[in-house]
């Protein structure tokens, strides 16, 4: 048996049939940047994400960038964010020119240790992203509270957390944002690039509006300096049609999850993912923590199963922000996590036939 880390290809054969006939409507429309089918997408994703608005953007790391620009967030201010994350989170508050501060995480969920979040806390901070990783939501209630106290701006990152929830609100909807990514690979993927920025503000709905659009709301009328960052039609059509299947394809993954912590209990040599009793899980991601992690990923991909690494280097450690001067042992538990961390073969379409043969795979392979 073989088992790819993720098979795009299964997941999108039963849906051949009605996305070209989805694709088509846009040519015949010639609605290709922006326009209905966008307008369609973002009015629907606003609501699954309980939110008043959505705004579509070209991808997540635009919808994340966009905001900390609608929030005039730049030069001299400071943005709290964790080292255990995609690069994307980090690049967006350096393109601003605003710099990166770093967080712990919290060694169970992976998501931001909010105990350690007041110390750094400066007079130059202006913002908070909390990234709610593999599908899980940080423990947004003390970052809220937090934040409000020092009248800072919550940014969610939910790029790894279509359809996640804490204390039964979803990712996006708690902070003055919320961030997302349609990738390919995610829990709702688009065809291409794909992004959008949720919230209930109405001033910053705007202002993400237009500067999504070269700074124009009239044609031809730029009120400020913006960018090309529009939502494609196509992939607007696309998102629609796949996201009406999300709930179930999450209640898949969730099942997956199930059993391989089912099959995986009492193995002592894996840590398995800790879900907090808030919080709905989507297992965007599911990884689990090895000794050896390294040679462990060799010799499951020799006996079959493809795994992943989430992320192998913190951001902190990375060539790029070697400037920031933090050295090895800045962040211990984000280290640690980058070096045990083992991302497992996760998708909707995964049989229970191979999640079985992952574990054993996973068994026969540890040190
Ligand atoms: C946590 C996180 N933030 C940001 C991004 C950036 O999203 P995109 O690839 O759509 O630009 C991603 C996705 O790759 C992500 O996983």
């Amino acid at each position: 048996m073989r088992v790819p880390f993720l098979d795009l290809r299964l997941h999108h054969e039963p849906l051949q049939a009605e996305l070209q006939t989805a694709i088509q409507e846009v040519i015949e429309s010639g609605a290709f940047a922006g326009g209905p089918f966008v307008a369609r997408f973002e009015e629907d994703f606003a609501d699954f994400c309980q939110t008043r608005f959505a705004v579509g953007v070209g991808s997540g790391t635009e919808a994340l960038w966009l905001t900390l620009l609608a929030y005039g967030i730049g030069t001299g201010d400071e943005v709290i964010t964790v080292p255990s994350t995609f690069m994307a989170t980090v690049e967006a508050i350096s393109f601003c020119g605003a710099q990166p501060v770093f967080v712990d995480i919290d060694e169970r969920t992976y998501t931001l240790d909010p105990q350690l979040l007041e110390r750094a806390i400066t007079a130059r901070t202006k913002a908070i992203i909390p990234v709610h990783l593999f599908g899980q939501m940080a423990d947004m209630d003390p970052i809220v509270e937090i934040a409000d106290r020092y009248g800072l701006r919550v940014i969610e990152d939910a790029c790894q957390a279509h359809g996640a929830e804490y204390k039964g609100r979803k990712a996006g909807s708690i902070g003055g944002a919320g961030c997302y990514s349609f990738y390919p690979g995610k829990n709702l993927g688009a065809l291409g690039e794909a992004g959008a920025v949720v919230t209930n503000d109405q001033s910053l709905y705007g202002k993400i509006q237009t500067l999504r659009d070269h700074g124009q709301r009239a044609k031809y009328r730029h009120s400020c300096i913006g960018w090309n960052a529009r939502m494609d039609g196509i992939q607007a059509a696309v998102l629609s049609l796949k996201l009406r299947r999300l709930a179930a394809a999450n209640e898949a993954r969730q099942a997956h999850a199930a059993l391989y912590d089912k099959l995986l209990a009492g193995e002592p040599r894996v840590i398995r993912p800790a879900v907090a009793p808030q919080n709905v899980h989507v297992y965007h991601i599911y990884a689990v923590r090895v000794r050896e992690r390294n040679e462990v990923l060799r010799r499951m991909a020799d006996r079959g199963v493809n795994c992943s690494i989430h992320y192998p280097v913190p951001i902190h450690l990375q060539k790029a922000y070697s400037f920031l001067g933090l050295g090895p042992g800045s962040f211990p538990v984000a280290e640690r996590c980058a070096q045990e961390l083992l991302s497992l073969p996760m998708y909707p379409e995964l049989r229970s036939e191979q999640v079985e043969f992952v574990v054993d795979t996973l068994r026969a392979s540890l040190a």
